[in-house]
């Protein structure tokens, strides 16, 4: 006997994006879609429809195909918030551009992020990791950690790496924020607009200095502005990604990692038995925290996936938090499970886009998580889980305030 199997029936679009309920689980509002791997409709805030990838194979599949976009300035580009909206004529570098140009900006950029260089930079890591706890320790209990220590890490270290003052760590921090979370749109546009005009403040200086330092910054000034391979403009725009890409997503991961662990205590005392856990549980981590929820492109050819096709011009979205939990690939989705081999998650993305930082993210957060429990045995949340804020579906997840006592 043959059996058909029809496709299923798309139901009612759902809004994309929304809130979370819990910080680590995707928005209960989300559930339907799981049940439509691998691709669900969706309706942005604007009221356009899109497509929402929820299935593993494809996702990756897709991610790695050229007809697929990321230039936010072509007509049927995504506009998934209305701060995305307002900024979708500027121009971004890497993540906002595709091949050639996106190749030759990635090839530049490759050297300063491999896993050898990560490597190198991890006793640098650890001694910025030492400090911020010691500062905390000295100060508390209790402390707020996001200000204390999940956010002060990447950004002192990023700062290092690009070769920009640490000092200004107030003004750029709170630019960023402004750049993914608004409130207004207009914020967003106003923050890009500072970043852009203190980085090529900095840039301009470093460009007549005869003391070049050894940065990513310095080097990009002294070899690759003066010899005519890119512009001012695009040395900028380069430092703007690096510098907001740099410090918020990492951020936001050591704060929600923490919370997470803080939650779930038998996989915490799991881990502190055995640190040689941490890389397992990290990888684990970033597939169930999903954090960067919605990556944007926008089709050039019509696409056929399992069936369906998406058309020329269709805004197509993809929902890691979704993703990340295909059944098919990962058993018992919702659980935080270090022993399983997380590997293949998209939690940094896939094909020519995936994270340019995903070393240093990950030597970051081995270190931040690792010393922050050995030094802390006692750390404990200092409120009531429900009382405890975090962000809004429309950016990078993770906790606005994490109180905490030990
Ligand atoms: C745990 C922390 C991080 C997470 C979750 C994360 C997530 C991601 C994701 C999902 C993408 C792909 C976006 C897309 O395909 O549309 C991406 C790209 C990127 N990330 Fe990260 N990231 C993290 C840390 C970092 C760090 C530390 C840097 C340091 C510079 C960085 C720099 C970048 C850049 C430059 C891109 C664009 C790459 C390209 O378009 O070729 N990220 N990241």
């Amino acid at each position: 006997m043959t059996e058909t199997t029809a496709p299923m029936a798309q139901p009612e679009p759902v809004a994309f994006p929304q809130d979370r309920t819990c910080p680590y689980h995707p928005p209960t509002a989300y559930d339907p879609l799981r049940a439509h791997r691998p691709l669900a409709r969706v309706t942005l805030f604007d009221g356009r429809p899109a497509w929402l990838v929820t299935g593993h194979a494809a996702a990756r599949a897709l991610l790695s195909d050229p007809r697929l976009s990321s230039d936010r300035t072509r007509p049927g580009f995504p506009l998934t918030t209305p701060r995305i909206a307002a900024a979708r004529n500027r121009k971004v570098a890497l993540l906002g551009a595709d091949d050639p140009e996106h190749h030759a900006q990635r090839r530049m950029m490759v050297p300063n992020f491999t896993l050898r260089r990560a490597a190198e930079l991890r006793p640098a890591i650890q001694r910025i990791v030492d400090e911020r706890l010691d500062a905390m320790i000295g100060q508390g209990p209790p402390a707020e950690l996001v200000n204390a220590f999940a956010l002060p890490v990447p950004s002192m270290v990023i700062c290092s790496l690009l070769g920009v003052p640490y000092g200004d760590h107030e003004f750029f921090e709170e630019q960023s924020r402004r750049l993914l979370r608004g409130p207004e749109p207009a914020d967003t546009l106003h923050a890009r607009e500072q970043l852009e005009a203190y980085l090529g403040d900095l840039i301009d200086g470093k460009a007549k200095s005869t003391e070049p330092g050894d940065a990513i910054l310095d080097d990009l000034v002294h070899q690759r502005l003066r010899e005519g391979t890119l512009d001012r403009a695009e040395v900028v725009s380069l430092a703007v990604i690096l510098l907001v890409a740099g410090h918020e997503t990492t951020a936001n991961m050591i704060s929600l990692g923490t919370y997470t662990l803080l939650r779930q205590p038998e996989r915490l005392a799991e881990l502190r038995a055995d640190p040689a856990l941490l890389p397992a549980a990290v990888e684990e981590l970033m597939r169930l925290l999903s954090i960067a929820d919605g990556l944007l492109r926008t089709a050039l050819e019509d696409i056929e996936v399992d069936g369906t096709t998406i058309r020329a011009g269709d805004g197509v979205v993809f929902a890691t938090s979704v993703i990340n939990r295909d059944e098919s690939v990962y058993a018992e989705p919702d659980t935080l499970d270090w022993h399983r081999p997380a590997r293949h998650h998209v939690g940094f993305g896939f094909g020519i886009h995936q994270c340019l930082g995903q070393n240093l993210a990950r030597a970051e957060m081995e270190i931040a998580l690792g010393t922050l429990f050995e030094r802390l045995p006692g750390l404990r949340l200092a409120a009531r889980p429900k009382d405890i804020p975090f962000k809004p579906g429309d950016t990078i997840q993770g906790m606005l305030e994490l109180p905490v006592t030990w």
